[in-house]
C-alpha cells in the first residue's frame, strides 16, 4: 500500500481491465492496485466474458477465486495475452519499474514476460524519473549471506526484509527470502537489473526493465493517464 488514495488506484486498475477481451488468458497481478483490475474483471466475467486468469500470487489467487474468475495454473502457461500489475514505482521514460513490494515479483514477471501486452496501474504518488526506491531482490536462503555481499560490492545497502506478524523474516511464496537493496538514484536500471541477475543465489530482482506496453495512471478525480 502506498499514499495513493483507493479512488486512484480503482481508476487506474479498472482502465487496464477494460482492455481485456472475450477469450484472453489474463496475467493477475498483485497487490492494491492490481486487486480493483481482478474484482472489475470479475464483475465483467458475471456478465459473460470469458477469460481465464493467471495468478502471480497467493493473494491474487484467492481474489480471482472470490471473483469468479476461471484460473490456470502458471506451470501450465507458456503464453497469456494480457497481464495487469502494479508497481512499488514507475520511471516511464526509462520504460523502467520497481516491483516486490508484496514480495511477489519473480512470479510476476515470469508472468509478464509470457504475456503479449503488459500493463502497469498505479497511482501518481508511484512516479520517479529515476528510481531511488529499494530493489527487492528474492534470494535463495543458502546465498543470503553471499548475495548480501555481492549487492554490497555493487553499490547496494541490503536489508533482510522481515515479517510484520512474525518474528523472523518474510518467506516468499517460492520459499525464498527477501533483500531490500537500497542504491540510491538509480541512473542506469538496466545495468543495475544485469548485475543483479548475474549474482548466484538471485531467484529474480524486482527491476522490470523494458517490459511495460503501458501505465495507466489513476488520479484522485478518477482521471486516468495512459502513457505507452
Ligand atoms: C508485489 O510484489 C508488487 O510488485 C506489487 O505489484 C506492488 O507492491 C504494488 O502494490 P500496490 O498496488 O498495493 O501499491
Amino acid at each position: 500500500n502506498t499514499e495513493g488514495t483507493e479512488a486512484a488506484k480503482r481508476a487506474a486498475g479498472e482502465a487496464a481491465a477494460a482492455a481485456v477481451a472475450d477469450g484472453d488468458v489474463v496475467g493477475l497481478g498483485t497487490g492494491s492496485t492490481a486487486a480493483h483490475a481482478i474484482c472489475d474483471l470479475g464483475e465483467r466475467v458475471a456478465d459473460g466474458l470469458a477469460v481465464e486468469g493467471v495468478a502471480t500470487s497467493y493473494q491474487s489467487r484467492a481474489l480471482a477465486r472470490e471473483a469468479g474468475i476461471p484460473l490456470l495454473s502458471l506451470s501450465d502457461v507458456a503464453r497469456v495475452d494480457l497481464a495487469i500489475d502494479g508497481a512499488d514505482q514507475v520511471a516511464t521514460g526509462a520504460n523502467a519499474l520497481v516491483k516486490g513490494g508484496g514480495a511477489a515479483h519473480a512470479r510476476e514477471k515470469v508472468v509478464a514476460s509470457a504475456a503479449d501486452e503488459f500493463l502497469v496501474v498505479a497511482d501518481g504518488s508511484k512516479l520517479a524519473d529515476p528510481l531511488d526506491h529499494p530493489v527487492p531482490v528474492e534470494v535463495l536462503p543458502d546465498a543470503v549471506a553471499r548475495v548480501e555481499r555481492a549487492v554490497r560490492d555493487a553499490g547496494g545497502d541490503p536489508a533482510l526484509r522481515d515479517a510484520e506478524r512474525k518474528d523472523g523474516p518474510v518467506i516468499t511464496d517460492n520459499g525464498n527470502l527477501v533483500l531490500d537493496c537500497d542504491f540510491g538514484t538509480i541512473a542506469e536500471p538496466a545495468s543495475l537489473a544485469r548485475t543483479l541477475s548475474g549474482i548466484a543465489g538471485v531467484v529474480e530482482h524486482g527491476l522490470f526493465v523494458g517490459m511495460a506496453d503501458a501505465v495507466f495512471v489513476g488520479g484522485d478525480d478518477g482521471d486516468v493517464t495512459r502513457r505507452s
